[in-house]
């Protein structure tokens, strides 16, 4: 199969034995500081889930306009003589290091959680942000010590980060676009619409997890002792049903555990409310799809909570 020029430079990369000798101890170091302990809400802070969406695609809008308007400024303050546009440029420069700094910090809590090969496409994308800032802290420098007056010296050192971090973001849409990173694993999850039968009533163990499949669609059945609840009542307890693929990187949720009124992803941690899917806790951002239940002749029917 042809491949294009992006496709081959990603293939580089996952290849290399240099990019993962280099970003295996980082990931150690961030799985050890903010997977577990008094760090990680910090880090479920910065995966965004307390706004539903991935903090990091947000953060970096601002370097991305910023150091923009910084290129503009500098050309046509050069080429059509307007001295004033040397501070215009400044500023831009230095909103986009801040906002650099925020997105590359929630980048790497979504980074920690990613598996090869994408990891090392991830480890890229963040060198050359990082080397991008590090030139546009520079041209910050000699700005201040040409006193924000512009020239061609600090334009090319300024497009030369530009190039950098254009590249750098191009990685960022591979692995969002092309690889799946961050991407919601039941963004296809459709139905089924009406009730449809999932299992015998018997078959279904308190406190235990079932994974079953309904019109193509894995569903997770957990009976409780809870008579409360959005579930279906059977005997003395209550019957719930979710999604049973994690909507965060696809975990089997049948393989965690059950806590209360959730169930907890094996992987990364996210927990669900059995009731209807809610995300009670991150990294994930996105809910798991929520199913009605009811039982007909001892069989456990489900369909889509719309
Ligand atoms: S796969 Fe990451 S929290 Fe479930």
């Amino acid at each position: 199969m042809k491949r294009d020029l992006s496709e081959k430079i990603e293939s580089s990369i996952v290849s290399s034995s240099l990019v993962k000798k280099i970003s295996a101890p980082l990931d150690g170091l961030l799985n050890r500081m903010f997977q577990s302990g008094i760090l990680r809400p910090l880090k479920l802070f910065l995966n965004g889930t307390w706004i539903g969406h991935p903090l990091h695609p947000v953060l970096k809008d601002i370097p991305v306009g910023a150091w923009t308007f910084t290129v503009i400024f500098d050309l046509a303050g050069l080429l059509f003589n307007v001295p004033s546009f040397g501070l215009a440029a400044s500023v831009t420069t230095a909103v986009g290091i801040l906002g650099a700094l925020g997105a590359a910090v929630a980048g790497l809590m979504d980074w920690m959680d990613v598996d090869p090969p994408e990891k090392s496409v991830g480890a890229v994308h963040a060198i050359l942000n990082v080397a991008a800032t590090v030139i546009f802290a520079v041209s910050l420098f000699m700005r201040w010590q040409s006193q924000w007056q512009l020239s061609w010296t600090i334009c090319i050192v300024s497009l030369v980060a530009y190039g950098l971090m254009t590249f750098g973001a191009t990685l960022g849409g591979a692995l969002v676009y092309r690889m799946g990173v961050m991407i919601n694993r039941n963004a296809y999850a459709h139905g089924p619409a009406d009730f449809r039968p999932a299992i015998a009533a018997a078959k279904l163990v308190e406190g235990q997890m079932t994974r079953v499949d309904v019109d193509g669609q894995p569903v997770l059945l957990v009976k409780t002792s809870s008579a409360a609840g959005a579930g279906s009542a059977s005997g003395t307890g209550t019957i719930f049903a979710i999604g049973a693929v994690c909507s965060h990187y696809g975990a089997p949720l049948n393989e965690g555990k059950v806590e209360g009124d959730c169930v907890r992803c094996p992987w990364h941690g996210s927990r669900f409310a059995l009731a209807d899917g809610a995300v009670r806790e991150g990294p994930t951002c996105t809910p798991v799809p929520s199913y009605e239940v009811r039982i007909v002749k001892d069989q456990v029917e489900v369909k889509m909570r719309v």
